[in-house]
């Protein structure tokens, strides 16, 4: 059966002492209410706080994620930080291909598809996203953009390594808008990615990996989304940064 997990990305945001109070009240709420035992939940913090937050988190079933890595081991890349370097810090997780990576630094489904391979070898598990602009979306070519960043980016994977992912749908015009995707649209996509990977590898893989929804996911809206079949949590942007919202977004399954 395929994990059920709750993940809220921090982005660029926070200071050190907002971070720990952040991660502390969710600690207290988390313990106080019985996270159940078929939820994870996931904190990508910024890079400077992984040590930290790993440190401070003494619950099971909750992790730290990294929100990049760089394709290689080690070595003269001045500013990048290592999938190893992750682990090293008791992270499980790495987030890889987030909208804002390909937007803002370029970032290809190549050089994406050279990231989950060194994640993996690392030991951490990808969080691997994808996702269409609304131009896609009008252009009625979502469904192609979605395929080709798998195909491209995850489909190279052998099949004991790509049951170590979990995938994130996050449509890049409801990331940060307050423009939710509805559920009919989040599941349809949903549903397609768990076709292409029936396809691509087997019914057994494609039904046990888990696929979350990014895009203004929020305490009001999480329940509906998460009723559906296909949808097996969020990536949470926004309303991660606030304790309340994320600890009732957990409680929304
Ligand atoms: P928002 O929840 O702020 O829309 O961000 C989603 C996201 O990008 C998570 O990775």
């Amino acid at each position: 059966m395929r994990k059920r997990i709750v993940a809220g990305n921090w982005k660029m945001n926070k200071t050190f002492e907002e971070a720990i109070d952040l991660v502390s009240e969710q600690i207290i709420a988390f313990r106080n209410d019985k996270l159940p035992k078929d939820i994870e939940v996931i904190f990508a913090p910024p890079f400077p706080f992984l040590k930290t937050v790993s440190v401070l988190i003494d619950i099971p079933h909750v992790h730290v994620a990294a929100q990049n890595c760089y394709i290689e081991e080690k070595g003269a890349f001045t500013g990048e930080v290592s999938a190893s370097m992750i682990r090293s810090s008791g992270a499980g997780y790495v987030i890889i291909g987030h909208s804002e990576r390909r937007m803002y630094f370029n970032e290809s489904n190549e050089f994406l598809a050279k990231k989950v391979v060194i994640a993996l070898k690392a030991g951490l598990i990808p969080i691997f996203c994808c996702g269409e602009t609304l131009k896609d979306r009008k252009n009625e070519n979502h469904f192609n953009i979605v395929k080709l960043q798998l195909e491209e980016s995850i489909f190279h994977l052998s099949e004991s390594d790509f049951q170590k992912i979990v995938i994130a749908y996050e449509p890049v015009w409801a990331i940060g808008t307050g423009i939710t995707a509805t559920p009919a649209q989040a599941q349809e996509m949903h549903a397609y990615i768990r076709k292409l990977i029936t396809d691509k590898y087997n019914h057994k893989v494609a039904d046990n990996i888990s696929i979350l929804y990014g895009g203004s996911c929020n305490a009001k809206n999480a329940k509906e989304l998460f009723a559906n079949p296909d949808i097996d949590g969020g990536l949470i942007g926004g309303a991660s940064l606030i304790a309340q919202d994320f600890v009732s977004i957990v409680n929304a399954f």
